[in-house]
This record gives structure tokens, sequence and C-alpha cells, in this order.
């Protein structure tokens, strides 16, 4: 494991004023993104749709990395250039998801278990030879009456922690993904006492799989309530919050913590970013979101031709509201302003 150079890619993912584009959908996934637009996910429409994120005009000021699904490591621009050798030019660091999804967990209802691990090291090989630097692994725990249970949480834990140590291994910067999701209908507090059990539990086994933690990035949930939740706790609460369970459970070694966006709209996860990044912080505090990026763009394009350069648009004015959410200076309403 070549550790400088692991910390270099690390810094440069979550370096000042940038963040993610996840872009990392797979193809189940995507194919519900473009029925929204009643567009037929074919592998033209899905190249289509990335180039048109990946060549919008100035984006390395505002992302630093993007997270690839395998079929788009292996795609290429029009002119022929292959995605990650276009963004490399462009100072984005490559990354690539290498989970194979979250499956039912055998004995425990309602719970999943992240899959992958089997044939990962070969896998990653040919990633980082196709120009992946980081990779992505996503953990996924429900709040539910009786869920999440302490053994699923360590479960997701260790495979995390496998991934990691593996991805360090090839020389790829591990992107490590637990996501308590915010789909149901619990307080703030239900996610603050989740969150912070996940975040301990992973601690503790990337520390016994002897990850390098100056050689990763965090990708957390923030802590927020449920959305069927009639009460919701408001965006400062939301900033504070999130940012109480991170200096309890994330060392300050990690060099910076990268958020999924996981439901909220894209002004919310806008300003509760920007909230957070007002305060002193011991790590990079940034974005790596999916839905909270894409969204005003997939439905500016909609998938025709005419409408290219407003999808471009749309993608390039929530990048910059981001970017500016990295130095605190994104303002509530701001995007109702912005071009
Ligand atoms: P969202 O920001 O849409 O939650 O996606 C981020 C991601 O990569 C989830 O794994």
């Amino acid at each position: 494991m070549n550790r400088t150079e692991l910390e270099r890619i690390a810094k440069a993912m979550v370096s000042q004023g940038r963040g993610i584009l996840a872009a990392d959908e797979s193809s189940s996934t995507i194919k519900k993104r473009f029925d929204k637009i009643a567009l037929e996910s074919t592998e033209e429409n899905r190249r289509s749709y990335r180039e048109m994120l990946f060549t919008t005009a100035d984006i390395q000021k505002y992302i630093s990395g993007v997270i690839f699904f395998d079929e788009t490591l292996r795609q290429k621009t029009r002119e022929g250039v292959p995605f990650a050798d276009h963004l490399t030019k462009l100072g984005i660091v490559p990354g690539i998801k290498v989970d194979t999804g979250a499956k039912a967990l055998a004995g425990f209802p309602n719970e999943t278990i992240t899959e992958g691990l089997d044939g990962l090291r070969e896998r990653l090989a040919e990633y980082h030879k196709l120009g992946a630097r980081f990779a992505k692994w996503r953990a996924v725990i429900d709040i539910g009456a009786d869920i999440p249970s302490a053994f699923a949480i360590d479960a997701n834990a260790h495979a995390l922690a496998r991934y990691a140590a593996l991805c360090q291994e090839a020389g790829i910067v591990p992107i490590v993904e637990p996501e308590v999701l915010m789909d149901g209908a619990h307080s703030i507090e239900r996610c603050e006492e989740v969150t912070g059990a996940a975040l301990l539990a992973v601690f503790d086994q990337l520390a016994a799989h002897r990850v390098h933690l100056e050689g990763m990035v965090l990708k957390p949930n923030m802590v927020i309530s449920g959305k069927k939740n009639a009460n919701r706790a408001g965006a400062q609460a939301v900033a504070d919050a999130t940012l109480r369970t991170l200096k309890r459970y994330v060392p300050s070694a990690v060099p910076g913590i990268a958020f999924l966006s996981g439901g909220q709209s894209s002004a919310e996860a806008a300003l509760h970013l920007s909230l957070m990044n007002q305060q002193a912080l011991p790590w990079q505090l940034t974005f790596s979101y999916g839905r909270a990026l894409q969204d005003a763009a997939l439905t500016a394009w909609a998938g025709k031709a005419a409408t290219y350069g407003a999808g471009q648009a749309a993608f390039g004015k929530w990048a910059r509201l981001n970017s500016l959410a990295r130095s605190g200076q994104y303002k509530e309403g701001m995007d109702a302003q912005a071009a």
C-alpha cells in the first residue's frame, strides 16, 4: 500500500470549494430516473446523459470527483475519449461503485447486508487499469420499530472495512458509506442515535482491519428527521445534530466527509451543508450527491437534443451552489435567483 499516494488522492477528492458527483446509478436505478422523464434506458441514452453532465462547462471548478457505474467507466465521449480520461484531464478524479447491492440479511427481517466482496481484489485491479482512483461501497441501515439490530450494523461495518482494506491494497481510495435511510417517520433524535451507533461500529472495524484513515473518505447521511415525520426538525437543528454526531465518532485523521443527499431536495441539501461549513471543523466537509445534483438537470434535459444545454445549465447551477456551500456561502433562496 502506497500511503502517500492514497493520501494525495483523498485530499484531491475533498479539495476546497469542490465536491463529488455520484453518477453511479445501477442499471435498475437509472431506469427509475429515466422513467420519470419517459426516456427509455438504453446504453446510448445512459451514455448521452452522463456525457451531458461530464462535459458541462467549468465543472472542474466545482467537482473534484465523479463516481461511475461499471458500464460508465467503459464508455466514451462522442469524440471517442473514455469518460475517465476526459475527467482526469480536467483534474477530476474518476471513481467506481464496487458493491453489488444491499441484499436481504438472512434471519433478520427487513434488514440488508451489502454484497460484493467475492472477487473484489481482481475487480479493483481492473478498475485501476481503467483509470479509477477511488471506489464506493454503500451499506444501508433502515430505521423501523425493531430495526436496526446491532447484528446488522456490525455485519455491514465488517463488510465495509474488508472492502476498504482491499481498496487501499490496490492503490484505490475507499469511500466508506454507511447510509442510515431517511425514509421512515422517525425523529431526528432516533436518527442521531442510529447514525452514532453505525459510525462507532464502522470506525471500530476500520481500525481492526488496519485501514489507513488518512487515505479514505467517509460518506455519511446527515442527521435528519424521517421524511414521513409530521414535525421535521429545521435546517439549523439538522446541521447541529449532524456535526455533534460526526465530532463524536469520526477521527480527525480522516481528511474529509462527503455527504450523500439521500432524498433531500437540492435546496435542503445545499443549505444543510452550508450551515455546517459556517463552523470550525476538523475535516473537510463536502458533498457526494446523486439526486441533489442531478434532479434539476434530468428534468431540464428530458432526453431531448434541443434541451441538452438546459440540462447542462441546471447541473452547472447546482454544482456551483454546492460549491458555495463548501465555504458556508450558500443562503436560503439563492437557488431561485441563480441562473
Ligand atoms: P444520493 O445523493 O441521491 O443519496 O446518492 C448518493 C449516493 O451515492 C448514494 O449511494
